[in-house]
């Protein structure tokens, strides 16, 4: 069975398939979960995608198996293998439809980083969250920039040092989470930002989830240019065409009938 199970479609979801390791990643996952995003297009089939977990839980982040043997391999080795895992978390960050996490159980070391890239992380009320990597002797580091950016330098000084396991009300103050439900409901609740986002025009949300992620933490006299030519561009394309008059014709726009 493979360790990631893709349901393909206009909404995609992708089944963290290594349940007696809970999720644990290793190298095999790292690959499928970096070609899936690596094969998303803004233009293709799929408009949303939910990262979810199979069995107890969402992720016990790294495969801690897999990454104590690394002291039998040489440097370079070492250092490819961590590459790999950062290219994982760059190509899900910057996957250009929106991921959905829905997180039960516990999302742990990486499993916190990968809510982290996540744009809506929808949350059971007895998950459990934690940059725990200092309690095990290493670091949080491929995922510190996406932790440190979605939950701020104040809270990543306090949680990445302490290591210590939060709840998901905790994860929702600091803006990990979005939403936090009883666990009978998390299904429901990630429908319903699936939902929203198929409302949403396909290339706007692929430029907009790039506008943000560059302009994040810039002067805004310093990215004027950039913003200035994505809406002059957006504006006059196809969807940015097809939705303002579909809002004055009192019609649908066209992208509302998912792509086959
Ligand atoms: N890497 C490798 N194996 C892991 C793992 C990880 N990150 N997390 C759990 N496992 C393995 C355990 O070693 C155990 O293996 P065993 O059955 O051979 O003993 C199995 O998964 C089940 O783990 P267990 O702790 O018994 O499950 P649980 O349901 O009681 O608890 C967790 C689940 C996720 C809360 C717990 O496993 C945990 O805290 N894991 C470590 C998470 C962590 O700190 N990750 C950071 C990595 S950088």
């Amino acid at each position: 069975m493979s360790s990631l199970v893709i349901s393909p479609g206009p909404v995609t979801t992708l089944t963290l398939n290594r349940p007696e390791v809970r999720n644990a990643f290793n190298e095999e996952l790292i690959r499928q979960l970096t070609e899936w995003a690596e094969s998303v297009t803004p233009d293709g089939p799929v408009r949303v995608a939910v990262l979810q977990g199979a069995g107890s839980v969402f992720c016990a982040g790294a495969d801690l198996q897999w990454m104590s043997k690394m002291v039998g391999y040489s440097r370079e080795e070492n250092l490819d293998d961590a590459r790999r895992a950062a290219g994982m978390f760059r190509v899900l960050d910057s996957v250009p439809i929106p991921l959905i996490g829905r997180i039960h159980g516990a999302a742990l070391g990486g499993g916190s980083g990968l809510a982290a890239v996540c744009d809506v992380v929808v949350a059971a009320e007895d998950a459990v969250f934690g940059f725990t990597e200092v309690t095990l002797g290493i670091l949080p580091a491929m995922i510190s920039p996406y932790v440190v950016r979605r939950i701020g330098l104040s809270a990543s000084r306090e949680l990445c040092l302490n290591g210590v396991r939060f709840s998901a009300a905790r994860a929702k103050e600091i803006g990990l989470a979005h939403e936090v439900v009883a666990a009978e409901r998390l299904d429901l609740a990630v429908d319903k930002h699936v939902q929203a986002f198929l409302k949403a025009a396909p290339s706007a949300v692929a430029r907009t989830k790039r506008l943000l992620t560059d302009v994040y933490g810039r002067r805004p006299a310093d990215v004027m240019a950039m913003t200035v030519d994505a809406i002059a561009t957006q504006r006059v394309s196809a969807e940015g065409q097809d939705g303002m008059r579909a809002f004055l014709e009192k019609r649908a726009p066209k992208w509302t009938h998912p792509r086959k």
